[in-house]
C-alpha cells in the first residue's frame, strides 16, 4: 500500500562558510533570493506537495529560522493599522501553524545521512520527504510534488535527478541506471561523489527525496562513507534489495544556491519571474549587459 507523504525533513545544520561574511551571524538558509529566504522556497514547495508537518534539523546559530516561521503579532498589527494588506499576506504566508513544525538538533557535523537520522523519532515509521534548502527548483509543478506523483505510481524511494557534465559527478550522489524512460529512471545502484572515471552515469541526485522508513533503519548503523561522513546515498543504496528506487527527471530548473554563481543566477531568474519587477529589471539588465 502506498502511504501518504505527510512529513518533510529540512537539514539546516550546515555552517555556510562559502558565504562568509554574510553567514557570520546569520544562517545561510536565511539568505534571500530576491526578497524571500532560501528556506522559505523549500517550505513553500513542500506545502505545494501536500506536506503537513515540517521538521527542521538545526544547529548552533540557527534560531533566526525558528523566528522566521513564527507569527509576529506586533508587525502584523503595524501592517494592519497602515492598511498594508499585501505585506500582511506575505507575512502570514511565512508563518507555520503551531504543532505542525518541529525542531531537533544535529549536535555533531557527521553528514547528511546523520542529519536525517537525527529526525528519526519525529518521522516515525512512515515514508517522508527530505528537502535540502541550498537547492531551489523553479518549476511549474513544485519539484517535490513531481516526486510525490511518481512515488504514488511506483512507491519506494524516489529522488530528483539532474543530468550533469561528467566532470561534475564528484559533487553528487550518482545513479547506476537499470531502466530509463526519459522521465523515470530505475536504479540498481548508486554511489556518493564518484570520480568521473568511476561514475556509473551522469544522473545526479539533486536535493529532493521521498524516502521509505527503511532508509532510517539503515542509518541506525551509523556507517561512515565518503569524507568520513554518514551518507544518505549509502543508506538508500543499502535498501535496494528490498525497496524500489527511482529517479525523476523533474521538469524545471535547479539552482544550487550553496555556490555563489548558482545563488546569483537564482536571483536573476526569480526576479525576472516577478510581475512587480520583471519589466524594469529586464530593461536594467539589458542596459547593463551592453556595458560588459
Ligand atoms: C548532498 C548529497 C548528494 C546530492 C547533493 C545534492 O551532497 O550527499 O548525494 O547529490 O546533496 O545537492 P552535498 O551537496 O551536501 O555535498
Amino acid at each position: 500500500m502506498i502511504k501518504k507523504i505527510r512529513k518533510a525533513v529540512f537539514p539546516v545544520g550546515g555552517l555556510g562558510t562559502r558565504f562568509l561574511p554574510a553567514t557570520k551571524a546569520m544562517p545561510k538558509e536565511m539568505l534571500p533570493v530576491v526578497d524571500k529566504p532560501l528556506i522559505q522556497y523549500a517550505v513553500e514547495e513542500a506545502r505545494e506537495a501536500g506536506i503537513e508537518h515540517f521538521i527542521f534539523v538545526t544547529g548552533h546559530g540557527k534560531t533566526a529560522i525558528e523566528d522566521h516561521f513564527d507569527a509576529n503579532p506586533n508587525l502584523e498589527k503595524l501592517l494592519m493599522n497602515d492598511g498594508k494588506w499585501q505585506l500582511l499576506e506575505f507575512l502570514r504566508n511565512s508563518t507555520l501553524e503551531s504543532g505542525k513544525i518541529s525542531y531537533t538538533r544535529q549536535s555533531e557535523p557527521k553528514g547528511l545521512g546523520h542529519a536525517v537520522w537525527c529526525a528519526r523519532d519525529l518521522i516515525g515509521d512512515e515514508p517522508f520527504a527530505v528537502l535540502l534548502p541550498d537547492d531551489i527548483f523553479h518549476c511549474k509543478t513544485a519539484c517535490l510534488k513531481q516526486l510525490v506523483d511518481a512515488y504514488n505510481e511506483v512507491g519506494g524511494n524516489v529522488v530528483a535527478i539532474n543530468d550533469v557534465p561528467l566532470e561534475q559527478t564528484n559533487r553528487y550522489g550518482v545513479l547506476s541506471v537499470e531502466k530509463d524512460d526519459g522521465r523515470l529512471i530505475k536504479a540498481n545502484g548508486m554511489v556518493e561523489k564518484p570520480d568521473p572515471s568511476a561514475a556509473p552515469s551522469t544522473c545526479a541526485i539533486s536535493g529532493r527525496y521521498v524516502l521509505s522508513p527503511e532508509v532510517l533503519k539503515e542509518l541506525d548503523n551509523q556507517k561512515a562513507g565518503v569524507k568520513g561522513e554518514i551518507q544518505l546515498t549509502d543508506a538508500m543504496a543499502a535498501t535496494l534489495d528490498r525497496v524500489p528506487f527511482h529517479g525523476v527527471r523533474f521538469e524545471g530548473r535547479r539552482f544550487d544556491c550553496g555556490n555563489k554563481i548558482g545563488f546569483l543566477m537564482a536571483n536573476i531568474e526569480y526576479a525576472l519571474d516577478r510581475d512587480d519587477l520583471k519589466d524594469e529589471f529586464k530593461a536594467s539588465l539589458q542596459e547593463f549587459i551592453k556595458t560588459l
